[in-house]
């Protein structure tokens, strides 16, 4: 049973309010101690002209609110409800081992179409590790709304279009070299690029070429057409390596592009409108009341830009996928960029405008300054997943070696490569998106710390107690029995089990993997502590040896399930 929409209605049906809302309200007290679950009185203050301890009191003694196993008290404006232990860890284990690694899985999404975009990488630029930031926080994004029931979109919004590649098509006539484009395209791509703008200086003309060849692109022409393509193409090759690598994927890759030749529908919707104004040559629509600058859609020379590119984005969206949610997942450097383009939508009349999301992030740094990379004071993501995968496998090895050997050098390399991803991934969700990362190498790949390995091992070392006992002929019990784990630590651990559905929807609703990742980590911590103080294979008791491996087996499928929200593979030996 599912006690907290049990309680939930049971309190709607009395105070009148929708269930759902009573839902969202229940909160989860700070400490143990408070009970299970506690529901704030204030919302009623107004509607029944009490002060809200005294609308508590009445509440709580109430005779409707009777549920078995659970016992309410006050404090304060706030009702508590504890359950009882007992009922609590069959509940919560038997609902776990039900749903399995599918722990999580919810319905609210049905319906309802949610479009994620993120990564969304430059074409001809390196893939650095902002750009892992959006591709490893919108994997995560994608996958939560995904177990909520949502069908999601995952939508890679390519920058492959702009007056940059009038540049490169430029560059590439005049100093391409189309060996080096086959071996390392991204690196020949970008040498070009650097040149154009070092010998642009010197000589004027080029940009004019290269404005010329945008010019002819935007207007299909053959040549300037089939030379994008090639870059483009080569490109997304590289990205979709790391892709793979990261197990991140898209259903569509409509770059700028794509958008481009939708452009002139939208300048005329904003022409009729009467909200475009000239403004220096340029076509922009002023944004004064909403307090924001002027969102330039046609620059001067009738070329179109960025904003415009995604004013056309948003409302091909919309036309086509009719979403509930259109979300950005991209650095909060572009907050204004999103600002203006929602303004200017919603100028336009679309309702929509106030469905679309940006959702922002922070820097990325190192504290290992001396961290060097190939292309200068950029770090690539390729780069940093190396090394940390290269450290991941000197560990384990290491630790197999005090074990006196137990791993080949393939399975080594094996799960050096998950848990060295697993780490990257953990390090940019660990932590409230907006907050700059630091990367220290010494404390991701910590196997005591808040890291995923620290995650992994733990799942990775309970599912070999659970082999173990299989061995022993010992099955965790199903269905029944679990009335018998009621120590402290015990109820620390189902509790937080109890509380990892609530971390996936918190996470939904702020658009914040890290709800689940502090959650899982709570979970491990207080399994650890369980682990450390009682036995499990000799707890004296048969009834008590499998109840406690229901408990090991409901820790691993919810550690699985949040780990595979984060976008993190766990292995089963380590
Ligand atoms: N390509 C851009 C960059 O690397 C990010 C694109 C963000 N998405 C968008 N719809 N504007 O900075």
């Amino acid at each position: 049973m599912e006690y907290k929409s049990e309680i939930a209605g049971k309190l709607a049906a009395i105070t009148g309010l929708d269930k759902e809302q009573v839902e969202s309200l229940i909160e989860i007290p700070p400490q143990l101690s408070m009970g299970d679950y506690a529901f704030p009185c204030f919302v009623l203050a107004k509607t029944l002209h009490k002060a809200p301890p005294l609308i508590a009191s009445e509440i709580a003694s109430s005779e409707e609110l009777k549920i078995e196993g659970v016992s309410v008290s006050c404090a304060g404006p706030y009702i508590n409800f504890s359950i009882s232990r007992e009922i609590l860890a069959g509940s919560v284990i038997r609902d776990i081992l039900e749903a399995g690694e599918s722990y999580g899985k919810d319905s609210i999404g049905e319906g309802k179409t949610v479009i994620v975009e993120y990564s969304s990488p430059n074409i001809a630029k390196p893939f650095h590790v902002g750009h892992a930031f959006t591709t490893i926080l919108g994997n995560s994004i994608s996958r939560i709304y995904s177990k909520l029931g949502y069908n999601v979109q995952r939508f890679n919004h390519l920058g492959d279009y702009g007056t940059q590649f009038g540049k490169l098509i430029t560059a590439y006539r005049l100093w391409g070299d189309e060996k080096a484009l086959e071996e390392d395209p991204i690196k020949e791509l970008l040498r070009i690029y650097v040149k154009f703008h070092e010998e642009a200086k010197t000589e004027p003309s080029l940009e004019d070429d290269a404005r010329e060849n945008f010019r002819k692109l935007e207007e299909g022409s053959e040549a300037e057409v089939a030379l994008w393509q090639r870059f483009r193409d080569v490109s997304l090759e590289v990205f979709k390596k790391t892709y793979d690598r990261m197990g991140v994927e898209f259903d569509n890759y409509n770059g700028e592009s794509f958008y481009s030749s939708r452009i002139p529908a939208v300048v005329e919707a904003l022409e009729q409108k009467g909200l475009l104004e000239e403004s220096e040559g340029a076509k922009v629509v002023k944004l004064d009341d909403e307090g924001l600058p002027p969102c330039i859609v046609l620059k001067s020379d009738g070329t179109t830009i960025y904003a415009s590119r995604d004013l056309a984005a948003a409302i091909y969206r919309y036309e086509n996928y009719k979403f509930d949610k259109n979300i950005y997942v991209v650095g909060l450097p572009q907050q204004l960029h999103f600002k203006q383009v929602f303004a200017v939508l919603k100028k336009m009349g679309y309702g929509f405008a106030d469905n679309c999301v940006h959702v922002g992030f922070g820097l990325v740094k190192f504290k290992d300054k001396v961290f060097s990379t190939r292309e200068g004071n950029i770090v690539l993501l390729d780069d940093l997943i190396n090394k940390t995968v290269e450290k991941t496998c000197e560990i384990i090895r290491n630790n197999s070696l005090a074990r006196g050997g137990d791993m080949s050098e393939e399975q080594i390399n094996e799960i050096a490569e998950k848990v060295g991803i697993g780490a990257v991934i953990y390090t940019y969700l660990k932590s409230g998106r907006e907050k700059d990362i630091v990367f220290d190498w010494d404390e991701m790949l910590d196997f005591e710390g808040d890291t995923a390995p620290y995650l992994i091992y733990t799942y990775a070392r309970t599912r070999s107690i659970l082999r173990k006992a299989q061995e022993q002929g010992l099955a965790p019990s199903d269905g029944a029995g679990y009335s018998v784990l009621t120590g402290d630590d015990e109820y620390a651990l189902i509790r937080s089990l109890a509380d990892f559905k609530d971390s996936v929807k918190k996470a939904a609703a702020s658009y914040e993997p890290f709800m689940i990742s502090r959650q899982i980590s709570l979970i491990a911590r207080n399994y650890n502590r369980f682990y450390n103080n009682s036995s499990i294979l000799n707890a004296g008791s048969d009834e008590l040896i499998k109840a406690r491996l229901a408990l090991c087996e409901a820790v691993c499928d919810v550690l699985k399930s949040g780990l595979e929200l984060l976008g993190i593979d766990v292995v089963e030996k380590m």
